[in-house]
């Protein structure tokens, strides 16, 4: 079958499973050309399917020599649809990296769940005993709790509602979006699902199963952003959910004194990925943003993000980087006066019928359909796709 791009809004419906093959080898590619460097050893990865997490793993896989366990909730191929883009992320990953000589086990479903955790201990116990990293890199708009509840995230403001012109990318249009105001319920429930008690539960479970290596660092990832974009992420409810995240490091860390272990939280720089896309209005500002730092010199993909942070602000010369609220702040090129004043100077300006002329939309654009597997160079798009071939393929 040929396979082409399905965008509804600001989620694609489909996957272009070689495109995905292309996407993966373009980052080991990057990270081969960056060199080496010496980190952790054995790694589990919650939320390695895509985006950050996929990033980490290629990054220490293919530059520090790791081996890994990636965690993800994936779907493959069926009489309902081709498979989600992950899961062949997970195929080709785990291919390329056996055949650098590492060791890739995928668990696919549900990361909040108990059995879920059993699962990785008995893997962990069977591999290497112990881990020595433990990524934390989930973002999802569900989380099924212990006694069978759903409680589900939301994208909202707080205090008053936001209006402001977000992205289309199905019609490659801008249009007004609007945060209305959460509840206090609904605050609470992105709290639980997007915050840090799961990361913790996580530790502690590894820790109790003495799956923890002495000396053993987490880190999870979470966001900031300038005062522009406080109204829809800081100020909203998922900031509130990240607010929980930074003080659960403090508590994540105390934990871990007894094996000498630390905790952490790395600020990231907001990029395009599944989960950001789906943020409203915020991928106006990513793409104005992205040609700010691009004409800056400064720009970085997920990739060269998560490169950086391992080998230099994590596992570099200096060890850890970070600031006293156990925070590594790898926002701080984004955050760099020159580059948010540049920033606010464009979005003064921007309106529906000139965006396309301002920042780097048409990038931000490639680089969501290159998440799913489109538009990537060197890929036949017009040759079928044998997706029955693909069915036998386990991640
Ligand atoms: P993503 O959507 O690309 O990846 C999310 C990962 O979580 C996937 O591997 C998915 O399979 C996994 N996942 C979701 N629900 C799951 C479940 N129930 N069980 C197992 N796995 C599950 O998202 P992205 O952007 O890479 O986000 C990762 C983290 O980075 C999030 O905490 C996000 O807030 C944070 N972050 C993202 C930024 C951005 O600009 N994209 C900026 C700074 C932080």
């Amino acid at each position: 079958m040929i396979i082409r791009p399905q965008i509804q809004g600001c989620v694609a419906r489909n996957c272009h499973p070689i495109g995905c093959r292309a996407a993966v080898e373009q980052q080991i590619d990057e990270i081969r050309a960056a060199g080496q460097f010496n980190g952790p050893k054995r790694v589990l990865i919650l939320g390695a399917s895509s985006g950050f997490g996929l990033a980490s793993r290629i990054a220490l896989t293919f530059g520090a020599g790791a081996d890994t366990l990636g965690i993800s909730f994936e779907r493959g191929p069926s009489d309902k649809g081709i498979g989600s883009a992950g899961w062949y992320n997970n195929i080709w990953f785990k291919q390329a990296a056996e055949q650098e000589g590492r060791l890739a086990v995928n668990l696919i479903g549900d990361a909040f769940s108990d059995a879920m955790r059993q699962q990785a201990i008995e893997t962990i116990r069977q591999q290497w005993g112990q881990v020595d990293l433990v990524i934390y890199s989930l973002a999802s708009g569900l989380r099924v709790m212990a006694d069978g509840r759903q409680v589900r995230s939301v994208l909202k403001s707080t205090g008053q509602p936001f209006t402001g012109l977000g992205l289309n990318l199905e019609r490659y249009a801008l249009e007004e979006q609007t945060l209305p105001v959460a509840s206090a319920e609904e605050i609470r429930d992105t709290v639980t699902v997007m915050g840090g008690e799961d990361w913790q539960l996580w530790l502690q479970a590894l820790q109790a199963a003495d799956c923890l290596a002495p000396g053993v660092q987490t880190v999870a990832y979470s966001y900031i952003g300038p005062q522009s974009t406080y109204p829809l992420y800081r100020d909203g409810t998922i900031g509130y959910a990240k607010e929980h995240l930074h003080s659960t490091a403090e508590a994540i860390n105390l934990q871990l004194a007894d094996i000498g272990g630390h905790a952490w939280v790395s600020v990231c720089k907001a990029l395009v990925t599944k989960a950001s896309a789906y943020i409203p209005v915020l991928p106006v500002y990513l793409g104005l943003l992205m040609g700010v730092m691009k004409e800056q010199g400064l720009h970085e993909g997920c990739i060269e993000q998560m490169h950086r942070l391992f080998a230099s602000k994590m596992y570099g010369a200096q060890g850890v980087v970070a600031d006293g609220h156990r925070l590594i702040r790898m926002d701080d090129h984004e955050l760099s006066p020159a580059v948010q004043v540049a920033v606010s100077a464009l979005w003064a300006k921007l309106t529906p019928q000139n965006f396309a002329s301002m920042g780097d939309f048409a990038g931000l654009k490639r680089d969501f359909l290159q998440l799913n597997g489109f538009d990537l160079p060197g890929v036949d798009y017009e040759a079928p796709v044998n997706i029955k071939a693909l069915g036998e393929l386990q991640p």
